[in-house]
């Protein structure tokens, strides 16, 4: 039975990467801000991997997360399916993909639409006067890889695992899976 809840977990989020709007196609991302308190915000997942234990998402290298990242790798991803009260919450550790054919992979498999982001002149988080400052529209692309220096992929390894489902006939069920010498240990938890 626990079994089939990690396995259905799993499923979940490799759903979100799917077309539509599945219920994980996004997460919310924890991070430990630079003065020690909690950041949180919108990714998209791009990647699931039960095999290779990956969550990954994309962002801008540019991007006070990344600085976060860079001082303490830790992160948490929380997501909800809201039609059937399902909540996933994951731990782990982050890793900056560096691997120039990896992340050139990760670009060319990407919508030009997602891409854009990456091409603007300022740093996400940069104060401007209004919203079209943002947007140097003196900039034309001079190529499709234009604002590739900027683009990241962010892989994460789950180390822990937390399933609540209040949909269940029986009651309220949850469960967490942990990451124990590369294997999952399992319990259940009161919810
Ligand atoms: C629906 C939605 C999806 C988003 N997806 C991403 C994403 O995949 N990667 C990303 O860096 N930011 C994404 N964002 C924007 C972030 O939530 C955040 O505002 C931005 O990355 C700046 O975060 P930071 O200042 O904590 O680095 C998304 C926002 C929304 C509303």
């Amino acid at each position: 039975m626990l079994a089939s809840v990690f396995a259905e977990t799993w499923d979940y989020l490799m759903a979100g990467t799917g077309d539509g709007r599945p219920p994980f196609k996004t997460m919310q991302a924890a991070t430990i801000g630079l003065d020690g308190s909690p950041n949180v915000r919108t990714v998209v997942l791009r990647k699931v991997s039960e095999q290779q234990n990956v969550i990954t998402f994309h962002t801008d290298l540019r991007s006070p997360k990344i600085a976060e990242l860079t001082r303490d790798p830790r992160i948490a991803l929380v997501g909800v399916d809201a039609e059937r009260n399902v909540q996933i919450r994951v731990s782990g550790r982050t890793r900056i993909v560096r691997d120039e054919h990896m992340r050139m992979a990760a670009w060319n498999a990407s919508r030009l639409q997602s891409l854009i982001v990456y091409r603007t002149l300022l740093a996400p988080g940069t104060e401007i006067d209004q919203p079209r400052d943002a947007f140097d529209e003196a900039r034309q692309p001079h190529g499709p890889n234009e604002g590739f220096e900027n683009f990241c992929v962010v892989d994460v390894e789950p180390l822990m695992i937390d399933w609540l489902d209040l949909s269940a006939a029986g009651g309220h069920e949850r469960a967490r899976f942990q990451r124990v010498d590369n294997a999952w240990d399992s319990c259940w938890v009161a919810p």
